[in-house]
């Protein structure tokens, strides 16, 4: 057994190896060694908490981990990437139902955890603990439950909003804390099993609102709330490592929520109240209601464009996820630089539904780090690129964000693709994407619109360049 001091030695060098995780997290070349440090942390934290006087029932222990295990490591293993933000919502939602869980037992019998009086009742601090512990993980519970059955398409994407929606939500909230105070004054059972059932139900009620193309924004949220409720047991618990990984998750998550919510000039309280941005229009929206003229191609006129030119910078979003074409466009581009074409992927900070979308799906199919540039980096260069093509992407090239005061997107800043010589726009429609607006690149002298699936127009181009 390890002394006191030697256990928190060894959580401070765990801490310091989930700080590396989460900074190697940060970019895609070093988010495998990010992902070493974090396990490494997790591991050592589990060991150390495992070799604990208070542990003793070994047999459980190691069976909840060969079935967690068994469970978590064969749906990591057939997942595809599209389904990662379903997965992450689920993940956080037994995060949220493991606080309750653990608050709940040490409600029942705070003898077992330390944390009672001479008279076996609740310390007052701990009664606090338990309450925040306690709702944070119950709403992180349903919430993300309800955000993994919008995005799995179990539960319809589209906002669900009703007359005086908010005011209930409102009186929930007031019952739920007036319980909680309640129980921190008594420590009785039945105030704290009011406050978990309200939170429970605020959990599911919060989210519906919140259309399916939002919920990547909410996922970062709860997985902030995750951590949040994870800190709020370390303190019941007693456990410094619990609780300085629960900050970690906790402030990463919200800061994550910020980024997402200015890239994409919303802000977040919007987001967060919802009845925006079903799935509809996110999948094949409605058509843009315009009678504009616009210059179309097919595939082989744009293989005539891209391989007579010198650059080429492509701008990837939410289709070619939809059309998991990332495999036929890694092709292309090996064919294009084979012939001589200089060729560059530019990045928006929201392009996709979900943070790194695009350089999760670029690396799934080995493009190489060294040519994918984020926004900053490569906006000035579109006035030197002969073609901009680009492919399954709209909301986010559209040139309505810097010019129309009045568009719901002004402000957000967008890949200048209209300064390229030649644009080539590869979709299946003039359906609107994500924000639900026209897009004005698609009708400006140098573009063509190519329709098309993703795929499909990645491997006609590739036959026709052959
Ligand atoms: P969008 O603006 O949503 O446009 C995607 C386009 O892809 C659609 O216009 C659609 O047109 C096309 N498409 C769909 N399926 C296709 C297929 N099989 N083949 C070819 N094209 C296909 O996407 P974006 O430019 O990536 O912008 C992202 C938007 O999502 C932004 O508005 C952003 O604010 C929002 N958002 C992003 C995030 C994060 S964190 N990334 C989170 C929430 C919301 P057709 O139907 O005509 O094919």
């Amino acid at each position: 057994m390890l002394s006191v001091n030697m256990v928190q030695l060894a959580y401070l060098l765990a801490s310091v190896l989930i700080i590396f995780a989460l900074k190697g997290l940060a970019s895609p070349e070093s988010a495998r060694r990010g992902n070493l440090f974090g396990m490494l942390g997790m591991g050592l934290a589990v060991l150390v908490t495992l070799q604990l006087d208070s542990v003793q029932n070994y047999a459980w222990i190691f069976a909840a981990i060969a079935f967690g295990g068994l469970i978590g490591g064969t749906v990591a293993r057939k997942i595809p990437m599209t389904h990662m933000p379903q997965t992450v919502a689920f993940m956080h939602s037994l995060v949220g139902l493991a606080a309750v869980m653990i608050a709940v037992s040490a409600a029942y019998d705070p003898v077992a955890y330390g944390i009672a009086n001479a008279a076996g009742g609740l310390y007052p601090a701990s009664r606090i603990e338990l309450f925040l512990g306690t709702f944070i993980g119950a709403i992180t519970f349903t919430a993300s439950l309800i955000a993994f059955g919008k995005l799995q398409g179990l539960l319809s994407g589209k906002p669900l909003v009703f007359a005086g929606q908010h005011l209930l939500n409102l009186i929930l909230g007031v019952v739920m804390i007036a319980a909680g105070i309640i129980f921190c004054m008594n420590g009785a059972w039945m105030p704290f099993l009011l406050m978990l059932a309200v939170a429970l139900l605020l959990g599911v009620l919060l989210i519906v609102p919140i259309g399916g193309a939002d919920m990547p924004v909410i996922v970062s949220m709860l997985n902030s709330y995750s951590g949040w409720a994870a800190a709020g047991i370390g303190f019941t618990l007693g456990n410094n490592m619990l609780i300085v990984a629960g900050a970690l998750v906790g402030s990463s998550g919200a800061i994550l929520s910020y980024i997402m919510c200015k890239a994409m000039n919303r802000s977040l309280l919007h987001v967060l109240l919802g009845g925006f941005g079903g799935d509809a229009p996110a999948a094949g929206g409605a058509a843009a209601a315009t009678d504009r003229p616009y210059k179309s191609g097919a595939a082989e006129d744009a293989a005539f464009l891209l391989a007579n030119a010198r650059s080429v910078v492509i701008v990837p979003g939410y289709g070619l996820a939809v059309a998991r074409a990332q495999h036929a466009l890694k092709e292309m581009v090996d064919v294009l630089t084979a012939q001589g074409v200089q060729v560059k992927f530019a990045i928006h900070p929201v392009a996709g539904r979900m943070p790194g979308h695009m350089n999760v799906l670029l690396a799934e199919a080995d493009v190489p780090y060294d040519i994918v540039f984020e926004m900053d980096e490569i906006n000035s260069e579109f006035s030197d690129t002969d073609v901009a093509l680009v492919i399954g992407a709209n909301d986010v090239t559209n040139p309505a964000a810097k010019s129309d005061p009045s568009s719901p997107i002004y402000g957000m800043p967008i890949l200048e693709v209209s300064k390229a010589q030649h644009v080539i726009v590869i979709k299946r429609s003039m359906a609107v994407g994500y924000a639900g607006l026209d897009n004005d690149l698609f009708y400006m002298d140098q573009t063509m619109m190519l329709f098309s699936d993703a795929k499909k127009a990645c491997e006609t181009i590739v036959q026709a360049l052959d």
